[in-house]
């Protein structure tokens, strides 16, 4: 196992080590409810043996297929929103060359990504970029019928179509949807479109190792089996209750801290490609757990850089928060800071150390800070930012969002409130079917 979590620093602050031992058997109830199919939500559970369980058949599908890709685009946009974009960009993000944009890499194929905002000029200036470009479209929604990947599709389809015809750009595209139903479905079953289906039983936050992550991860030019294999073993070591199920002492802490009235978690890191995994992390946690007028307030900040704007608020603001902090103890690369003889900026006395030696100072001496400050901290340490720890590190998040969410008392594995927002759209840009909504909506203007 590539993965660490220490609590003690958690420990002696509003809780100790009762407060998370006490909430054992609520958890391991919560396992036995995702072993099982007991709780609610039951019917999303199919994330929980899914990297055991996926096909050597797919897989080399999904492999095949980004291979295609690979070789007839120059550039692919990946379309999607929520669960059906972040996974990909995170892990993608994690695994990049910081300078990938700017850099001529011919092993990789640069992903995009489209549909999941509405800007106007996000999209005018996406499509001006693709003009003289050979682009594929992967199109990803599970429902078929969110209306910014729509958006987006519908757009980058006419462009597609426009610059090699209809038959050729339909060759181009891959859609990920439902086996059966909506509309993305229909277009694809209609166009012939390449497919891969998103199970019924998977929600799109818990959705990144199926085609939904996979495809774009690996069109991106990295390794999915070794992705896969990380979750796997992860699967495994947290699948029984027990003191040794990092995923279970996880979920009961951050209960723990939560009960103790510390209502918002802050998830740090101290590497910039870890951001978008903390965009994933923040959907993952804020969709599942929201719920009821219940549930800590996952924000996130990428440290150094934010020691520099919300480190004063996370020393000595309101005393509500606790960090969970990721370190990744090996970098892929050295960079020893030099000797200056003239030394003006006074930095000799750090020349000759690694440059991670340095940020790990930073990070150990901010977490003691944040301690003394009185803010607990939870600290996971990856051993490497690879295919096979970020395997491990997602499937590890999952498990113990099932588990907290379980133990705060919500289903974990609905988003009622995610429709209030859409209805409200409808009803402002006259859908049809929401006649009665635009009346009541447009009174309230
Ligand atoms: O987690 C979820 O279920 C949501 O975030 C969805 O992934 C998001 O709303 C996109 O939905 P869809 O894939 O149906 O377009």
């Amino acid at each position: 196992m590539n993965i660490k979590l220490n609590i003690d620093n958690a420990l002696g602050t509003v809780i100790n080590r009762a407060d998370v031992d006490a909430l054992a058997p609520a958890a391991a109830t919560a396992i036995g409810h995702l072993n099982n199919g007991t709780g609610a939500g039951n019917d999303f559970l199919g994330w929980v043996k899914l990297p055991g369980e996926l096909s050597a058949s797919l897989i080399d599908d999904i492999a095949d297929t980004a291979a295609a890709m690979q070789r007839d685009c120059d550039v692919v946009v990946a379309i999607g929103i929520g669960g059906s974009y972040l996974g990909a960009k995170a892990v993608i993000e994690a695994l990049s060359n910081s300078f990938a944009p700017y850099i001529n890499d011919t092993t990789r194929t640069p992903i995009l990504f489209a549909g999941q905002n509405i800007g106007e000029d996000y999209l005018y200036e996406l499509q001006q970029y693709l003009a003289d470009k050979k682009f594929g479209i992967i199109v990803i929604s599970k429902s078929g019928t969110t209306t910014e990947p729509a958006i987006a599709f519908r757009l980058l389809k006419e462009q597609l179509e426009s610059q090699l015809g209809k038959a050729e750009a339909s060759k181009r595209i891959v859609a990920i949807t439902d086996a059966k139903r909506g509309a993305l479905r229909q277009l694809a079953t209609e166009e012939g479109y390449k497919t891969f289906v998103i199970d019924d039983n998977v929600g799109g936050r818990f959705s990144v190792l199926t085609p939904v992550g996979l495809l774009p991860i690996a069109v991106a030019g990295f390794d999915i089996r070794a992705l896969i294999d990380g979750a796997k073993e992860m699967e495994k070591a947290t699948a029984e209750a027990g003191a040794d199920n990092l995923a279970q002492l996880y979920a009961q802490t951050r209960n723990a801290l939560y009960n103790a009235g510390k209502k918002i978690e802050i998830l740090v890191n101290y590497n910039p490609k870890l951001h978008f995994l903390a965009e994933w992390w923040k959907q993952l946690y804020g969709e599942s757990e929201g719920k009821e007028h219940k549930g800590i307030f996952p924000a996130a900040v990428d440290n150094s850089t934010d020691l520099h704007s919300m480190g004063q608020w996370i020393q000595d603001g309101e005393r509500t928060i606790f960090e969970t902090v990721i370190s990744v103890a090996n970098q892929q690369h050295e960079v020893i800071i030099p000797t200056d003889a003239a030394n003006l900026d006074g930095l000799n006395y750090i020349a000759g150390k690694r440059v991670d030696q340095v940020n790990k100072m930073a990070e150990l001496g901010t977490r003691i800070a944040h301690v003394d400050g009185g803010v607990p901290n939870l600290h996971i340490t990856i051993d490497a930012l690879n295919e096979k720890c970020l395997g491990e590190l997602i499937y590890f998040f999952e498990k113990a969002c099932g588990i907290s969410g379980y133990i705060l008392g919500v289903n974990p594995f609905n988003q009622p409130g995610v429709e209030d927002y859409k209805r409200n759209m409808f009803a402002l840009l006259a859908k049809p079917g929401y006649e009665k909504e635009t009346e009541a909506i447009r009174a309230k203007l």
